[in-house]
Formats: C-alpha cells, sequence, structure tokens
C-alpha cells in the first residue's frame, strides 16, 4: 500500500507535499518521491524517509505539485521505481496506489508504439497511456488511459501543460481536502488535517478535476456531486505529542478510546440497531471475516457471542474466506478492519454481497471503503492511529464486539447489567496497568536477547496469545508463536528449551489449573516463563521466572487487560532491541493488495 497527495493552490507546492506525505509513511516508506509543477515539470525521488526528503531535498519553484510514499509491490524499493513516473515527454507525472494487474500487456503494446521504460514497476505504464491519448485534454486522456488499466488504483495526474490536477480512483482510497483558494488530493485524512477540516470521499470510478478554487467530479464523463464532510479527527491526534513513538502513545490512549466507545453505546436509545444487527434479523447463522490483529479481535467476539447467546458464529481469516470451499451462507457477516481497505476484507464482502448476505463492518476510519460496501457500519472511536501495529483500534474493536454481543435480543437483564458494570472499569484497569509498567520493562529487558518465544493462552485468551505474538513479531522481528496452551504439548513443546522463553496468560477461570500445568511442562524443559497473572495471584511467582501483573477483572474482559499488557511488552521489547517500531520492515498499515 503505498500514500499519495497533490496540492494546487497559492503555496509553495513541495513543503505542503512533503508535510502531508509524512503523515502518510503509515501507508509505506520503503522510497518516497514529489513532482511540482514551474513550468515543467521538475521531480526529485529516492529510498529515503520524508524526513530524509525534507532536509536533503533540492528547492523546486511551483504551487502545484504531488507526492508518494511507497511500499514496494512490483519493483524492489530503488530511486527509479520510486514515484512520480513520467512519460517520455516529461509532460504527464503520476503517482499510484493500487497494482494495474495487466501492466505487461499494456507494456508491450506501448513499447512496440515507441515508448520507453526506466522502471520494474507496474505504475509506470499510466503516464505512458495518458501521453498516448492527450490531445489537450488531460482529463479526458486520463479516462481513456483509464479505461485500458485493469486492477486497483488511487492516481494523481500533474501535466506541464495545464494548471490543474487530475485524480482518480478505483479500489484505493482517494480524498479530497477542500481549503480556501487551496485543493489537496490524499490517500487518508491525516495528511490533509494541517490545511483543512472539510473532505470530500471520492467513489470507484469517480475521475475528478481540481484547481485551486474548483473541484469536478465525473463518473463516466458525467458530472455528479459529491458531499462534503466535516472531518471529525484533528491535527493533534496524528502528532507525536512528545512520546517516543506512535505506538506508545497510541497505546496510552486506550483508556479514552474505551470511554468513548463505551460512551455512544451506552447512550444509544437503540443500541442493538445501532450495532448493526436489526431485531428481526437472522442470527442463526453469523460469521466473521478478517485479517492479523482484527482478526485475532473477531476471535474474542466469536467467543463472547457464543458464551453469552449460545449462537454459532463461525470465524474466517478474510484470505481463506476467498479462496476456501464453498461455505454454508451466513444470515448475517461481521467484516473487521481498522483501516476498512484491507484488499482481502474487501474481497470476502464482494463474495458475501453477491450471495444477498447481510454485512455489518466494524472500522476506525469514517468514508473508508468497508462503510460504503456493508450494510451498516459500526465506527470505533480510536481515532487516527498511525503506528503501523494496530493496538488502540483492537482495543477499541474489542469494546465493539462486546457492545454488540451484549446489544443482540435475548439477553438476561442480570447478566447485561453486571457486564456493562465490568465493561465501565476497563479504562481505569486499563490505567493501572499504563501507570505500572515496572513489571513489563524488566521482561523486555529479558526476552529482547532471545529469538524465538512462545505464548499461550486458553478459552477467551488463547486468541490473546496469538495477538501477542503478532505484536512482538511484527516490531521486535522475534520469532514468536501464539498457541493454545493445551496444544504446546501435541508437538511443539520440542522446541522448548533453555532459550526459549514462554509468555503464559493466567486467567482467574476454569483455564487456571490447566495453565499451571502448562507452565510446569514448560519449566521441566527449562524454558524460561513470563506470566500475566492478575495482581493479587500469591502463589505464581514461585513457578515462574517473572511475571507482569495485571489488575484483577471478570474473565469476559480479561482480554482487554492482558492484551494491553502484552502490547506493551512488545514496544518495549522492540526498543531495547532498537527496532524502527512505527514502521517496521516490510510492513504497511492497511495491506491493500491480495
Ligand atoms: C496489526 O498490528 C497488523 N499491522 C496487521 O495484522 C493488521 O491487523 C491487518 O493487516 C488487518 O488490517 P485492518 O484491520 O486494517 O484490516
Amino acid at each position: 500500500m503505498c500514500g499519495i497527495v497533490g496540492y494546487i493552490g497559492n503555496s509553495s507546492a513541495k513543503p505542503v507535499l512533503l508535510n502531508a506525505l509524512s503523515t502518510l509513511e503509515y501507508r509505506g516508506y520503503d522510497s518516497c518521491g514529489i513532482a511540482v509543477k514551474n513550468g515543467s515539470i521538475a521531480i526529485h525521488k529516492d529510498t529515503v524517509r520524508v524526513e530524509v526528503m525534507q532536509l536533503t531535498s533540492p528547492a523546486l519553484d511551483g504551487t502545484v505539485g504531488i507526492g508518494h510514499t511507497r511500499w514496494a509491490t512490483h519493483g524492489e524499493p530503488s530511486s527509479i521505481n520510486s514515484h512520480p513516473h513520467t512519460d517520455c515527454t516529461g509532460k504527464f507525472a503520476v503517482v499510484h496506489n493500487g497494482i494495474v494487474s495487466n501492466f505487461q500487456k499494456l507494456r508491450q503494446q506501448l513499447t512496440k508504439e515507441g515508448h520507453v521504460f526506466s522502471s520494474e514497476t507496474d505504475s509506470e505504464v499510466i503516464p505512458h497511456m495518458i501521453e498516448k491519448y492527450y490531445q489537450g485534454d488531460i482529463e479526458e486522456a486520463v479516462r481513456a488511459a483509464l479505461d485500458e488499466i485493469e486492477g486497483s488504483y488511487a492516481i494523481a495526474v500533474l501535466t506541464a501543460d495545464e494548471n490543474k490536477l487530475v485524480a482518480a480512483r478505483k479500489d484505493s482510497p482517494l480524498i479530497i481536502g477542500v481549503g480556501d483558494g487551496e485543493m489537496f488530493l490524499a490517500s487518508d485524512v491525516p495528511a490533509i488535517l494541517d490545511y483543512t477540516d472539510r473532505v470530500i470521499y471520492l467513489e470507484d470510478n469517480d475521475v475528478v478535476s481540481v484547481t485551486k478554487n474548483a473541484v469536478r467530479i465525473t463518473q463516466d464523463g458525467v458530472d455528479i456531486d459529491r458531499e462534503e464532510h466535516r472531518v471529525l479527527w484533528n491535527k493533534e491526534d496524528v502528532q507525536i505529542a512528545g512520546y517516543d513513538h506512535y505506538m506508545i502513545k497510541e497505546i496510552h490512549e486506550q483508556p479514552r478510546v474505551i470511554r468513548d466507545t463505551i460512551g455512544d453505546f451506552l447512550l444509544s436509545s437503540d443500541a442493538a440497531k445501532d450495532s448493526g444487527i436489526e431485531i428481526g434479523d437472522d442470527l442463526s447463522t453469523l460469521s466473521i471475516v478478517a485479517c492479523g490483529t482484527s482478526y485475532h479481535a473477531g476471535l474474542i467476539g466469536k467467543y463472547v457471542i457464543e458464551e453469552l447467546h449460545g449462537i454459532p458464529v463461525r470465524i474466517d481469516i478474510a484470505s481463506e474466506f476467498n479462496h476456501g470451499r464453498r461455505t454454508i451462507r451466513p444470515s448475517v457477516a461481521i467484516a473487521i478492519s481498522q483501516s476498512g481497505e484491507t484488499a482481502d476484507v474487501l474481497s470476502a464482502l464482494k463474495r458475501l454481497r453477491e450471495e444477498s448476505v447481510k454485512t455489518v463492518a466494524i472500522t476506525n476510519v469514517p468514508g473508508s471503503t468497508i462503510s460504503r460496501v456493508t450494510d451498516q457500519a459500526i465506527y470505533t472511536k480510536a481515532g487516527p492511529e498511525v503506528s503501523v501495529a494496530a493496538t488502540k483500534s483492537y482495543i477499541a474493536q474489542l469494546i465493539a464486539l462486546y457492545q454488540l454481543a451484549l446489544s443482540l435480543p435475548g439477553m438476561n437483564r442480570g447478566i447485561k447489567r453486571s457486564l456493562i458494570s465490568q465493561l465501565k472499569q476497563m479504562p481505569g484497569k486499563v490505567e493501572q496497568i499504563l501507570d505500572g509498567t515496572c513489571g513489563i520493562v524488566s521482561c523486555a529487558k529479558f526476552l529482547s536477547k532471545h529469538e524465538n518465544v512462545f505464548f499461550i493462552g486458553r478459552g477467551i485468551n488463547y486468541p490473546i496469545a496469538l495477538e501477542g505474538a503478532l505484536k512482538l513479531k511484527e516490531i521486535s522481528y522475534i520469532h514468536a508463536e501464539g498457541y493454545a496452551a493445551g496444544e504446546l504439548k501435541h508437538g511443539s513443546i520440542a522446541l522448548l528449551q533453555e532459550n526459549t522463553p514462554v509468555i503464559a496468560i493466567v486467567a482467574n477461570d476454569n483455564t487456571y489449573d490447566a495453565m499451571i500445568s502448562n507452565i510446569k511442562q514448560a519449566k521441566a524443559r527449562n524454558a524460561p516463563v513470563i506470566a500475566v497473572a492478575s495482581e493479587d495471584n500469591e502463589d505464581i511467582q514461585a513457578m515462574v521466572d517473572y511475571v507482569i501483573r495485571v489488575p484483577r477483572t471478570g474473565n469476559m474482559f480479561s482480554p482487554v487487560i492482558n492484551a494491553v499488557a502484552l502490547q506493551l511488552l512488545a514496544y518495549h521489547t522492540a526498543k531495547f532491541r532498537e527496532c524502527p517500531i512505527d514502521f517496521p520492515r516490510n510492513l504497511a498499515k492497511s495491506v491493500t493488495v491480495e
């Protein structure tokens, strides 16, 4: 996934473009580049982070430009493969997020017609196609080019011949920021927060022509109107605010995120309807599709809904659902995606809608694609999440799933009241963990010296073992496996030895004794054990090497507490290993390719 930006107005374009790109680096950061028009088009691009380019790039005069920050799909990270790409004449510059699936065929045809290519990318065919069709109207040329391009795209096009920007989207996000005497194009809202809170969300197959005072949106050449929205986020939300990393800032925002998300639910007059599930809905076969951390949230949702309502909930990793066997047609499908742009999830939704399944999205980004391709969207209130590792958006997903479960009809009123009371205690309990990270930091220091780690849990905390392992892997590069604790003895225990630490999630529920047995099995193989256990557990210390203490909480909500502890463990471990925590190698904040 990549980040694209565009600017046309009265200010110098270069600083605006680079500042906007710096807020999109979570979308990809192996290279970046800008193109600015000042008579002709000047381009500067390189395999550097945006902050380096801000310091090292030459002066580029001009008030119209485009920019790009890249997560490589076709062609290794290199200066020549970075965007913007141009045609042979240098009159057209393009930045692209997505994949041109038929680029080889187009490239062969264009080469036969005399076009010369310089990069290995799929994207480079776009400016050449525009040049091929340009006859004085850049918008027409872009439309003609896109008619032959297959795949996904969000593009911004700069031409030396006209004082406007042209952009288009299909299966990749693109917004317009509306300013006073200036306009912005961007992949995502954080890029424009420094300049405006007025935004237009473009839809698939929109082609837009932008001057500094006007926007013209068309579909198949026909003018259409798109509503202008006020963005609820503000620029403070995307600033690091004195923290060492966005990740630790966002971990510390979690008490507020929980309060905000609960607030909406408790105030709702019809929480069931707000949860996307209508009372009349057939709930006999609920289904959940998601990826990565969102999938781990879905596993908790499955457990809670089944536990509280006895409704069978099927959950699929979206990429498996897309290529899996013909499945039982669910009555309602819940798609969970913090970005709302994950290609695997959007593909699953396409299939579900073809089967006339009612679809509900749980997402953190207003205006994201998923909110437009589902029957109802539940918005988590985490605010913009910059760090690639999902933390606050994950906790917000858990809270949304708890609330959905509590909203379903048939809940025992007394149990519901008790659970809501426990839910309202979560912000305070998370604050206790955030205030007392000393136990976690010493565990992290120990863990940082290892290369292989197991996380084990049972019941509702088995998904937390999976999530704890994913967090550690993606930001510290330590190989970690999340395991159902009872499963370890069926093979993987062969890997346990003195340099294979085991993180055991010990909950005060019916899994307690079995977890203690698993800890003893690990210790019998000389594996160091770190237990995550409640603060009042007096027995655990003698059984393990380290204890991460968490506040005691009802079993149903222990995942929230344990997840926060493991987020902190991953963060501090990565810090000891001096990893680029917010922008880990090879990753992107949202994976918009399958
Ligand atoms: C989370 O820390 C990871 N970066 C990744 O697994 C992520 O959860 C996954 O790509 C799904 O993203 P989504 O929630 O935006 O769909």
